[in-house]
C-alpha cells in the first residue's frame, strides 16, 4: 500500500476499506508517514467527505492507537458524558453526581481548557486539595467507593488522535463533521464506558454554528458509538448564550453546587436535569420521563449533592468549601459592567464571554498560561432580559484589578442589545438516539 494511492483514492471521492484506513492510522501514529501527505488527505476528507463505515474504521484505528481503558473491575454500569466544548459549561459537575446518586458508575475522564473555553479539570482543580491525576487503581477504588470519580486524561489515550488534531488545527480541516466525529468517538471509545451522552453545542460560541450540521455531527457521532457496541445519545443544546451565569473556575464550582442546592439558575438546571436523565436512560433505569423524575428527586433530596461531597472527599478535596460554598477563596477585585444603552438583551456572543474571562485570568491564552481559579464574569443579564440604567450587566473578579480595562470592553462587546423583547430560544434544540432524530423544544 502506497499512501500516495490513498491520498489519490480519497481525493476520487472513492471509499477507503479498514485495511486502507488503519494503514494511514497506524503510519501517521508511527511517524511512517509524514505531515505533508496526512494533510493532503484531511483535505481530500474535508471535502469529500467519508462515508458512515469509513468515519467508524478511522475512529476505531484511532481509539486502538494508544490504551484502551478497561473499566471491568468497576462494577455496574459506566456511562460518559462529553460536551463539544462551551463557554460557562459546567455541567460534568452537576450530571455526574445526580446520576452517581441514583447508581450509575461515572468513570469520567475530562479535559483541561484553553482560548475561550473552559475545561472541567481547571474547574475541579479549583477546589483546594483537589486531585485531578490519579493512578489506575486509585480511579477504579474511588469509583467503587462512592460511584463517581472524575480525573484528567491519563495514559496513552488516542495519541493519533492526538497527533491529527495538532495538524488540522494549522492546515484548517477542523471544521470536518467525519474528522471532529471520530477525533471525539475515539477517546470516549478508548475511556471504556459503556454508554455515552454527547452533548452537542450549537450557536455562536461553539464549533458548529448552524443547527443542521449540528445535527450531522451529532448523527455521526451516535453511529459510530452505536457501531462500536456502546449505546449512545446526543443532545444537541444551545451555545448562544453562556449556560448559567458563572464564567470561571471556582465562581463556576459554586454555581454547580447551587444547581445541586436546588437553587440554581433555571436555564443550567434543566440542560442538567435532562443530560443526566439520558444518562440514566441509558444506564436503563426506567424511561425517560421516569429518569427525569429521578433527577430531580436527587436534587431535592441533597443526595446529589452529597455525591459531590463523597466525590471531592475521596479525591482529597476539602469537603467544606463544597457545604458551604462561601468558604472559596475569593477575587481581591471585583467590578460591575454598565451598559451604554437601555432595552434588551437580544444576543450574547459566548466566544467573546469567554474571552472576558480568559483576560480576567481565569483561562490559558497558551497552553503554558497559569490559571487564576478565582477569576472570571458573574453575568448578570442574559438574553432576553431588559437593561435598565444603573443596573449592571456583569460584575467582573480578579486578582489585579490592571486586567479590568480589556476585559470590559470585551465583554461589553459581547451584548447586543435591542428595543424589542426577543424572542426565547430553546435550551435543547434535538435528540439523537439510535432510534432517530427527535426535534425538542426544551
Ligand atoms: N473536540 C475534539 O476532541 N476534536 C475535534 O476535532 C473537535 C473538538
Amino acid at each position: 500500500m502506497r499512501m500516495y494511492d490513498l491520498i489519490q483514492k480519497k481525493k476520487d471521492g472513492l471509499e477507503l476499506t479498514s485495511e486502507e484506513i488503519e494503514f494511514i492510522i497506524g503510519g501517521y501514529t508511527r511517524g511512517e508517514i509524514p505531515d505533508y501527505q496526512m494533510s493532503a488527505f484531511t483535505m481530500a476528507v474535508y471535502f469529500k467527505g467519508m462515508t458512515p463505515e469509513e468515519t467508524a474504521n478511522l475512529t476505531l484505528a484511532m481509539a486502538h492507537s494508544g490504551d484502551m481503558i478497561d473499566l471491568s473491575p468497576i462494577e455496574g454500569i459506566k456511562i460518559d458524558k462529553h460536551s463539544t466544548g462551551g463557554v460557562g459549561d459546567k455541567t460534568s459537575m452537576i450530571v455526574g453526581p445526580i446520576a452517581a446518586a441514583n447508581g450509575v458508575k461515572i468513570a469520567k475522564m475530562s479535559g483541561k481548557g484553553l482560548g475561550h473555553t473552559g475545561g472541567t479539570i481547571d474547574k475541579l482543580d479549583s477546589i483546594p486539595g483537589f486531585k485531578t491525576v490519579l493512578s489506575e487503581k486509585a480511579f477504579f477504588d474511588c469509583v467503587n467507593k462512592t460511584g463517581i470519580a472524575i480525573i484528567g486524561q491519563s495514559g496513552d489515550i488516542a495519541p493519533a488522535d492526538k497527533k491529527l488534531y495538532a495538524l488540522r488545527d494549522v492546515t484548517a480541516t477542523i471544521d470536518s463533521i467525519p474528522l471532529i466525529a471520530s477525533s471525539i468517538m475515539s477517546k470516549k471509545l478508548a475511556a471504556g464506558s459503556n454508554g455515552i451522552v454527547l452533548d452537542v453545542k450549537t450557536g455562536s460560541g461553539a464549533f458548529m454554528k448552524t443547527l443542521d450540521d449540528s445535527i450531522e455531527l451529532a448523527k455521526a457521532m451516535v453511529d459510530i458509538g452505536e457501531k462500536a457496541g456502546r449505546r449512545t445519545t446526543a443532545i444537541i443544546t444551545d451555545m448562544d448564550n453562556p449556560l448559567g451565569n458563572a464564567i470561571g473556575n471556582s465562581l463556576e464550582v459554586i454555581e454547580a453546587v447551587k444547581v445541586l442546592e436546588g437553587k440554581g439558575p433555571a436555564d443550567l438546571t434543566n440542560i442538567c436535569i435532562y443530560l443526566a436523565a439520558n444518562m440514566m436512560h441509558l444506564a436503563e433505569l426506567g424511561t425517560l420521563e421516569e429518569c427525569k423524575e429521578l433527577a430531580v428527586k436527587a436534587i431535592e433530596s441533597g443526595a446529589a449533592k452529597q455525591k459531590l461531597i463523597e466525590m471531592v472527599t475521596a479525591q482529597g478535596g476539602d469537603p467544606e468549601v463544597i457545604k458551604d460554598t462561601n468558604k472559596f477563596k475569593k477575587a481581591r477585585f471585583h467590578k460591575d459592567v454598565f451598559a451604554d444603552a437601555e432595552g434588551y438583551v437580544t444576543h450574547i456572543n459566548t466566544e467573546q464571554c469567554g474571552i472576558a474571562s480568559m483576560l480576567l485570568g481565569a483561562g490559558r491564552e497558551t497552553k503554558e498560561s497559569q490559571i487564576n481559579y478565582q477569576a472570571g464574569i458573574i453575568l448578570n443579564k442574559k438574553y432576553g432580559d431588559e437593561i435598565i440604567t444603573g443596573e449592571p450587566i456583569a460584575t467582573l473578579y480578579a486578582d489585579d484589578n490592571t486586567l479590568f480595562a480589556r476585559a470590559e470592553e470585551t465583554l461589553k462587546g459581547a451584548y447586543k442589545i435591542g428595543a424589542a423583547k426577543p424572542d426565547p430560544v430553546p435550551l435543547a434544540y434535538a435528540r439523537v438516539s439510535k432510534d432517530g432524530l427527535e426535534y425538542l423544544n426544551k
